[in-house]
């Protein structure tokens, strides 16, 4: 199966992020035609329109990880019923100029972790939006986790059966979907 070059943002900045994790644990479930990596956000600056003529390396940097990736998959807890401002900030960087958008038909998976109930699933409707103007392909279907203590075991994998069957599940559609698309 042809491998997919998969960058994964993160939409946490936290050293104890449960977002982080549930990323990791991602990677372990997903088959393995899906490579990924990190692309960080810690390093960027607030958008800033004047910063455009001479955009700060880790601008540059960030937007050259995105730009060279065949697809993404954003891990994300939900702030306000929305996505964290530290991921809407990359994704503004990434969208601009318009005719380098790195987001622009790129296949998307999403998903995310919080303590409640709905574990992040009206924050992914808010990025659902923002990545469907940009252009991106997102996979149907949605992918939120109710975080509790013990989801994620020592080792890092979903200790949680039905939860682990359900994230595996999606991981293997995001392959096939993104198989499909990636050129
Ligand atoms: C500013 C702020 C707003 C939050 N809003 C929500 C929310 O709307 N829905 C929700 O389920 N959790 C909300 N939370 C709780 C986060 O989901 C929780 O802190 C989570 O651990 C953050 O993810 P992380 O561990 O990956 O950093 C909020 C937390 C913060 C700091």
């Amino acid at each position: 199966m042809q491998a997919i070059d998969v960058a994964i943002l993160v939409g946490s900045l936290r050293r104890e992020s449960i977002n982080r994790k549930l990323a990791d644990a991602l990677v372990r479930l997903a088959p393995e035609n899906l490579r990924f990596r990190h692309v960080a956000l810690d390093e960027l600056p607030m958008y800033n329109g004047d910063l455009e003529a001479n955009r700060p390396e880790a601008v540059n940097h960030f937007t050259r990880e995105c730009a060279r990736a065949d697809a993404f998959l954003f891990v994300m807890p939900e702030f306000n019923r929305s996505l964290p401002a530290v991921l809407k900030n990359a994704i503004d960087w990434g969208s601009k100029p318009m005719d380098r958008n790195v987001w622009r038909d790129k296949p998307v998976a999403m998903t995310g972790t919080s303590p409640g109930a709905i574990g992040t699933a009206v924050g992914q409707q808010h990025l659902r939006q923002i990545l469907g103007i940009l252009g991106s392909s997102v996979l149907g279907g949605e992918a939120y986790v109710s975080f509790k203590p013990g989801l994620i075991d020592a080792a890092g994998d979903i200790a949680v059966e039905d939860t682990r069957v359900f994230l595996a599940a999606y991981m293997q559609r995001f392959s096939a979907f993104a198989a499909r698309l990636v050129p």
